[in-house]
């Protein structure tokens, strides 16, 4: 385990942009596309293959694929995510080839989220998957909304989560992110949960994508990486949060995220003032955009010099 590296996903583009009542137009998301390679990210989910009634903000989804996949350079990661068959069609037509299959872990979220039982998702992932033979570099990933908690149905034991594991792992997933949708998880849960996915499926790589609903998002990341989690979610600005998920609220921030990581020696490859761009320039084109993000706000540290009594800093407030 390579104790040195961590790579930060951003979904700023899919969860930041999900819950936003406005339409966001297609050459923002491009430009933000843009702006997020340039910042060093090496996996980016740009968007949802979703009904257009229940998320109109992705009404355009086939179109902004078409332009970023050329954009994006080698070495670049990028998913969209997608709840059903139609959705996967949709996306490998427009050129996706990683796609993000999400379900609950939760029956009452899964059926809110998406409008069916967990088993009739799983039937829909078998459909997906048997795609490969018309699509054979297709990579069917799957996301796991409310493994920590169900703002339905509250606590979810880790051995249902577990159950749900093998049962892709037996379908040939190799990719699972583990979700904290609205923020229930406190880094004692995450460790176990991560530490038994980790410990009982070697094969799989795990990921965690962690809502900082109650300002425990860092942490909860900390406690994932030290528990053997190299791939992380995060959402620029700590915008994001599930339409379907009463109470969510946002994605942990990329940019704090990053900062935690590099302070510590972890490195993340990602330049944090091209972070804080892609931020300022979708406040330039959304100016009522509410951001939750610790180095946005505060900066990186500065250093002022020091004080001695005849000179340097003194305020009184
Ligand atoms: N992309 C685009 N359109 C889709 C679609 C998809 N992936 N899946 C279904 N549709 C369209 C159908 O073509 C149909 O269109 P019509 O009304 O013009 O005939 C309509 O949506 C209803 O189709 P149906 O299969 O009955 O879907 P549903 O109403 O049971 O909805 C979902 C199921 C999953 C498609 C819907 O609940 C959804 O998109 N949820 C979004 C979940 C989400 O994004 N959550 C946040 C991220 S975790
Ligand atoms: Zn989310």
């Amino acid at each position: 385990m390579d104790n040195s590296v961590v790579f930060i996903r951003d979904v700023m583009m899919r969860d930041g942009l999900q819950n936003l009542k406005d339409f966001i137009p297609t050459d923002v998301k491009i430009q933000l596309f843009r702006m997020l390679v340039a910042s060093g990210i090496r996996h980016i989910e740009f968007a949802s293959f979703v009904n257009p009634k229940a998320v109109p903000q992705f009404a355009d989804a086939s179109q902004v694929a078409r332009a970023v996949l050329p954009l994006t350079p080698m070495g670049v990661e990028v998913s969209a995510l997608i709840p059903n068959l139609k959705g996967a069609q949709l996306a490998l037509d427009s050129g996706v080839r990683r796609l993000a299959f999400v379900m609950s872990v939760s029956e009452s979220h899964n059926m809110n989220n998406v409008r069916r039982t967990t088993a009739e998702s799983i039937g829909e992932l078998k459909r997906i998957l048997a795609l490969k033979e018309k699509h054979p570099d297709m990579i069917v990933d799957v996301g796991m909304a409310c493994v920590f908690g169900c703002p339905f149905e509250g606590k979810i034991n880790p051995k249902v989560v577990l159950q749900f594991v093998r049962q892709f792992c037996e379908l040939g997933i190799r990719g699972m992110a583990v979700a904290d949708t609205v923020g229930f998880g406190n880094p004692k849960d995450i460790r176990e949960v991560c530490r038994l996915c980790v410990s009982e499926f070697p094969d799989v790589t795990f990921s965690v994508h962690l809502h900082n609903t109650r300002g425990l998002g860092s942490a909860n990341a900390l406690a994932a990486y030290e528990s053997g989690i190299r791939l992380i979610d995060g959402a620029v600005g700590g915008l994001g949060g599930c339409p379907f998920a009463p109470g969510a609220r946002g994605n942990t921030a990329t940019e704090d995220l990053v900062y935690m990581f590099e302070a510590m020696g972890i490195t993340t490859g990602i330049r944090i003032d091209a972070l804080l761009e892609v931020a300022r320039y979708f406040q330039s084109v959304k100016a009522d955009i509410h951001f939750a993000s610790s180095i946005l706000e505060a900066g990186l540290p500065k250093v002022l010099g020091a004080v001695t009594r005849s000179g340097g800093e003194q305020t009184w407030s």
